[in-house]
């Protein structure tokens, strides 16, 4: 089974990237060949900030092993360091229409909170649908706020087969029981996320234990005082779902656990749980962030190997939609630099 999932390098990672991104792409390495991305080029489409880009691509790869990718296993690598990526991105343009880009709800929300709205946020999600498609992935790791780029990604390679011939796999997205939509914890209705949340409701892989303990502490809960799931206890609803996400208990366990108790211990102890978790992640990532020379070391030969990977599918794609294929060979040697 051939498992493949992206991460963007931007805004500072949270429990929820933590719950529908990390920790499954350490659980599915163990099912398979399994190719973790980088997606540094899917941060160019909004504003950002080019020197901070450059250090959260290192930060991002230090985290991604810190939280549990072993690279005997996984191949860990930069979108960028792939031009593959890009390439089958302009191909797969053609075959994605403008009505499907135009519904996707992830570029409508950001789109509203740009002023200047790229043409790369609107084909966003053909690049994303580039990134899977060129390694045959049959499993995608992901948070659900990422099903309908999935569904994309699976409409464009059905359309692609249907068009050029059988050359596409179809991927299926990998979504967790439990913790698949961590919400915000002072803004219980929205997501969790650094770039749409509230500061205190975002509880970021790399924030202190007291700073932990506090965000839970002050949590808001709703009216009521039993710890149980309902439509009207989103607060304490997603509270019970980050406890099963980090312990790994049953939500309906939870449940009878805190049977009769009030609020104010059950949130304590999501925080310690928390706490316990982030604590050797954090340890294991300022290691391994002070090393950049050993994470590019890494970073370089996962590179390699997904060259080798996605280079075959694009060739493939190429040679059904009628390109020619160049004799003079694919490798042109380095451009000078241009002097400044
Ligand atoms: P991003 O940082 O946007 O590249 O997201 C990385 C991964 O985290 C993706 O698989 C997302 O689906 C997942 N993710 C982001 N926010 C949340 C959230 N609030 N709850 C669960 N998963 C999330
Ligand atoms: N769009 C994804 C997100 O924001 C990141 C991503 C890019 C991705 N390419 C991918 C996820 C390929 C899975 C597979 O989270």
């Amino acid at each position: 089974m051939r498992i493949f999932s992206g991460i963007q390098p931007t805004g500072d990672k949270h429990l929820g990237n933590w719950s529908g991104g990390f920790r499954q792409y350490a659980a599915t390495q163990e099912q398979g060949d399994a190719f973790f991305c980088i997606v540094d080029l899917h941060s160019i489409t909004v504003e950002y900030d080019t020197e901070e880009l450059r250090e959260r691509t290192l930060d991002l790869a230090a985290m991604l092993f810190a939280t549990g990718l072993d690279t005997e296993r996984s191949t860990v690598f930069i979108q960028s360091h792939v031009p593959a990526h890009p390439e089958a991105a302009w191909l797969l343009a053609s075959v994605a229409s403008f009505g499907e880009l135009r519904r996707m709800t992830q570029f409508k929300d950001k789109a509203d909170r740009q002023e200047f709205v790229s043409a790369g946020l609107f084909s966003y999600p053909v690049l994303q649908a580039a990134d899977i498609l060129l390694y045959q992935a049959d499993g995608v790791p992901v948070g659900e706020d990422q099903r309908q780029h999935i569904e994309l990604a699976r409409n464009i390679a059905e359309r692609f087969n249907a068009r050029y011939g059988d050359t596409l796999a179809l991927p299926e997205m990998i979504a967790p029981s439990e913790g698949g939509r961590i919400m915000d914890l002072q803004e219980p209705e929205r997501k969790m996320s650094t770039t749409g949340g509230s500061p205190q409701g975002t509880v970021r892989l790399l924030d202190p234990p007291d700073v932990l303990r506090k965000k839970f502490k002050t949590a808001v809960t709703d009216s009521g005082s039993e710890v149980r799931r309902a439509p009207d206890k989103p607060g304490i609803s997603n509270l019970i779902e980050i406890l099963s996400a980090v312990t790994g208990d049953g939500m309906d366990a939870i449940e009878t656990r805190y049977d009769g108790e009030g609020y104010g211990r059950f949130k304590e102890e999501v925080g310690e749980a928390v706490v316990g978790l982030l604590g050797p992640i954090q340890r294991r990532y300022e290691e391994l962030r002070s090393d950049p020379r050993e994470l590019q070391r890494l970073l370089a030969r996962g590179a390699e190997k997904a060259r080798e990977v996605s280079e075959p599918t694009l060739q493939t794609m190429l040679d059904r939609m009628g390109l020619v294929r160049s004799e003079v060979g694919r490798n042109f040697g380095a451009a000078r630099p241009r002097e400044l």
